[in-house]
């Protein structure tokens, strides 16, 4: 079955979700000065080779943005290069291994039973079980109160608001203005962040702000600056995309009533389900990337210090990669969907992600027998060119008249 992507509000600029193919896999768009790479074996290409393609976006930025924009960079281990990646990845890299993270399974599944107990004859996904659930994890992890997430949703949704993609030739003061607002929004994480981050220095704990707080690199302790922004990564990171997930995971089967049913009837399917919900709607949509030197994309000839938006989203329905690519199909093996993205800066978070959608989607199995979507109210999806997920998804739960 095809998917109403209109109706739904899933943006414009996403043709792939309505059964189109790029006509270029590697294209120049002037509006926005940047090179759209949409096909699966460029993106491979690209991602393998940090070198060649660095992770610093930040230098191509307009002058009046990049002096805006400066200082929460640094620590972000998504923009970085080696060395110093490789070195701070480290740092954090080992709390999040399959098997540490399985660890979580318990607390994950006790967490997602007492969200659902809330719940009457109906839900709304996001709000009930997508957006609580890992933003808690996350937090508890870092060491923050969970109870705080309210504050952190109110930051985090105006970042997500924003349906205009970002260009590098615009030098207007609408686009200067948005950014300022998108930063106020992520100084006020920040700013909690480090209160929490001081009080860590003051007296340690067993958590991830205590580590960042305490690590060395190179023999040098993390500035504040650092601390903060890696933690801020870790916390928005953390969340938005598992929220987007879980909530795309739940509209995947329910627009897929036989893949449901198989999923219901052996929940040894429930991983590859996960999996390809990932590759069929992929939450962060685009990664971006600077050309180092002149190099050849896809037949294309990128001169230096060109930005490549690298369309994941898009690559994940490259019919030269996947048979049949528009199909949802929850048996699909091999399934390399590169919504984690590849190479150095592959989701560190990704067994955390895997193992939250596979511990939510079995107790949502497991408790309604009868979940569907309300077919008076659908899903609404983010407006954000950058993402692919929904925003509100109403479900009732009690059997249909
Ligand atoms: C479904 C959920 C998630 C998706 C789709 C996702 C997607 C991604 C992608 C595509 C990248 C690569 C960025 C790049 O190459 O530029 C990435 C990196 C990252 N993710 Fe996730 N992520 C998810 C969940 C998480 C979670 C739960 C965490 C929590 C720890 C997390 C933390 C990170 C971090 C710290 C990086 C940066 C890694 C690096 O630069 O070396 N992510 N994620």
């Amino acid at each position: 079955m095809s998917i109403p992507a209109d109706t739904w509000g899933i943006p414009a600029s996403q043709f792939w979700l309505r059964g189109r193919r790029p006509e270029r896999t590697v294209d120049y768009d002037a509006a926005t000065g940047m090179w759209n790479v949409y096909g699966y074996p460029e993106i491979q290409h690209v991602l393998s080779d940090p070198r060649t393609f660095s992770s610093d976006t930040t230098r191509l930025m307009p002058a009046k943005v990049a002096e805006r924009t400066s200082a929460l960079s640094e620590g972000s281990l998504l923009q970085m290069d080696p060395p110093e990646h490789t070195k701070l990845r480290k740092l954090v890299s080992h709390a999040f291994t399959p098997k540490v993270v399985a660890d979580l399974a318990p607390r994950i599944a006790d967490l997602a039973n007492e969200l659902l107990d809330d719940v009457g004859d109906r839900m709304e996904m996001v709000e009930d079980l997508a957006y609580p659930l890992p933003v808690i994890v996350i937090a508890e992890l870092l060491g923050v109160p969970g109870s705080d997430r309210h504050l952190f949703k109110k930051w985090v949704d105006a970042l997500l608001q924003r349906d205009q993609q970002f260009s590098l030739v615009d030098e207007s003061d609408e686009q200067v203005q948005q950014v300022e607002e998108a930063i106020a929004q992520v100084k006020h994480l920040t700013d909690y962040l480090g209160e929490h981050a001081a009080e860590r220095r003051r007296a340690p704990r067993e958590d991830l702000l205590t580590k960042l707080v305490q690590a060395e690199v190179d023999g040098h302790r993390l500035s504040d600056t650092e601390v903060v922004n890696f933690a801020n990564i870790l916390l928005l990171a953390g969340h938005i995309t598992t929220t987007m997930l879980l909530g795309n995971t739940v509209l995947c089967l329910d627009t897929h009533p036989r893949q449901r049913d198989a999923v219901r009837a052996d929940r040894s399917l429930v991983p590859s389900a996960i999996e390809e919900s990932l590759r069929f709607f992929s939450p962060f949509a685009v990664l971006g990337r600077v050309t180092q030197r002149e190099v050849e994309v896809g037949g294309q000839t990128i001169p230096q210090d060109q930005m490549l938006m690298l369309w994941i989203a898009a690559a994940n329905r490259d019919p030269r990669q996947f048979a049949d690519p528009d199909v949802f199909d929850v048996t699909r093996d091999p399934n390399p969907q590169i919504a984690f993205g590849r190479g150095i800066h592959f989701c560190v978070g990704a067994p955390l992600a895997r193992l939250e959608g596979k511990v939510a989607l079995n107790i949502l199995l497991d408790r309604f027998p009868h979940l569907r979507t309300d077919p008076d109210e659908g899903p609404t999806f983010l407006p954000a060119p950058t993402t692919t997920g929904v925003r509100k998804l109403p479900l009732l739960l009690t059997p249909s008249a």
